[in-house]
């Protein structure tokens, strides 16, 4: 299993390309079940969730071709709608397939996504929505089985609770409806604008997008596009986290400040200089301690939850105290242990953490327990003294493209180990 090797103690100096976001790349592609024509998707980035979601609309006898950083899909030889449990159980976006499948074909028959480290992740939402659109849902053996006679129906989606998932199942669904569907309380994050203007690209007739009210108008079909995928907003949000923890000056290029407003305010409450260009974002943070910043993970536009072990890693060494409320998982406070044998002191009282910033990390062999923690303790051992190795990185080739080449550009000494 691979390990990373870091040599802390160094202020990271440089510019890092950011990539096409993670959490834009898999629903586009579960959008391209929906084109009755050739679509090519750029930008993509090459990780391992993206290759798995890959070869599982591949397993539905669509012709995809993944090449460079583009996605052909050509969906006429689609010839099942089958998504399996071992193909599912690695990547839970995989459910993003269902909408798609029973909008376009009437039926489809995917595994239930199994929970994960951080939480639970149910998808009743995802359920409820395409039944208020007509689908027949039933749950047996491990799998969601979807019909529909005929076309879905437009109607009126509540969701009991924000959940970008289920926007984009049912807003991917909708747009094949017959009939006018509104989705309420929709979830409002870049990446379901993304999803939405590619869509629109296809042909849809969608209204409202970054709002939390959704109103789209079906159509017979749907054609394929060039699109390509909106910059990662986290992985930004990440490498930027490096310049603060250890003192340094970090430029990301290919990005969109737009995006992550709430972080770059959070960088500026910790003492940082951020200069924001039309692509880029540069933060500096002048060889300073950063100060701790308390906040509370909401969804968008306030602080995203997939920020918040990254935050949590820069407090540690942080001037003063800070609180961190974590309301949208049940169990995302895994990097804290972790954290702690680097010398972190972090108070945790159910979803609420209380971080006192100490003057150094120091380095200890730590673990991995899911992606944004993984990047956490990256950071950490940036900022730490001495050699820290990480186990179970697999998780975080899951979200970080090239990871230790963008962080060797910047000056970490970074090596990845086997075994
Ligand atoms: C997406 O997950 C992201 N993943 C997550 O990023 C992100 O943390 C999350 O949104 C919140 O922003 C992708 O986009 C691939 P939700 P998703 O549905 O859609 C509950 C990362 O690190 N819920 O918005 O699964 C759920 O349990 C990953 O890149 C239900 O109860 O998240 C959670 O508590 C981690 N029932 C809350 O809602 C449902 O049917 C938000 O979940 C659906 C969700």
């Amino acid at each position: 299993m691979d390990k990373f090797l870091i040599q802390g103690g160094q202020k990271l100096e440089g510019e890092v390309r950011i990539s096409g976001a993670k959490n834009a790349a898999l629903p586009l592609l579960a959008a391209t079940i929906l084109a009755d024509s050739p679509i090519r998707i750029s930008n993509m980035p090459n990780l391992r969730d993206v290759n798995t979601l890959v070869k599982l609309i591949a397993g539905l006898g669509v012709a995809i071709e993944y090449a460079g950083d583009t996605v052909t899909a050509d969906t006429s030889t689609l010839n099942n709608q089958f998504a399996p449990y071992d193909l599912v159980k690695t990547m839970r976006a995989s459910i993003l397939v269902l909408g798609p499948l029973v909008a376009r074909y009437g039926e489809a028959k995917v595994s239930l996504p199994g929970g994960c480290a951080i939480g639970s992740r149910p998808v009743d939402q995802h359920l409820k929505a395409l039944e208020a659109l007509g689908a027949h849902i039933e749950v047996e053996n491990g799998y969601v089985h979807a019909k529909v006679d005929g076309r879905l129906k437009g109607g009126e989606v509540i969701f009991d609770m924000v959940t970008v998932g289920g926007t984009e199942n049912i807003l991917m669904a909708a747009t094949l409806a017959d009939g006018v569907t509104t989705i309420r309380n929709a979830a409002r994050e870049p990446e379901i604008t993304d999803l939405a203007n590619m869509l629109i690209k296809m042909g849809a007739k969608i209204e409202g997008l970054d709002t939390d009210t959704l109103v789209v108008t079906g159509v017979e079909s749907l054609h394929g596009c060039d699109y390509a995928v909106v910059a990662d907003r986290i992985e930004t949000g990440s490498y930027l986290a490096a310049a603060a923890i250890t003192g340094g000056r970090v430029r990301t290029t290919h990005t969109d400040p737009a995006l992550l407003e709430c972080i770059l305010d959070k960088f500026e409450e910790m003492g940082a200089e951020v200069t924001r260009g039309e692509d880029w974002i540069e933060l500096d943070m002048q060889g300073k301690r950063p100060k701790a910043v308390s906040f509370r993970t909401l969804p968008h536009p306030d602080f995203p939850t997939d920020m918040q072990a990254q935050i949590m890693a820069v407090n540690a060494i942080g001037r003063g105290f800070a609180t961190i409320s974590e309301t949208i998982f049940e169990n995302r406070f895994m990097h804290v242990p972790e954290l702690s044998r680097m010398g972190a002191n972090i108070q945790v009282e159910g979803n609420d953490a209380v971080v006192t910033g100490v003057e150094k990390l120091s380095a200890a062999p730590v673990m991995a327990t899911d992606l944004r923690a993984s990047f956490s303790l990256v950071l950490a051992a940036l900022a730490a003294e001495g050699e820290t190795l990480i186990d179970r990185i697999y998780h975080i080739d899951r979200g970080y493209e090239h990871i230790e080449a963008k962080l060797q550009g910047i000056g970490a000494k970074i090596k990845r180990v086997s075994g």
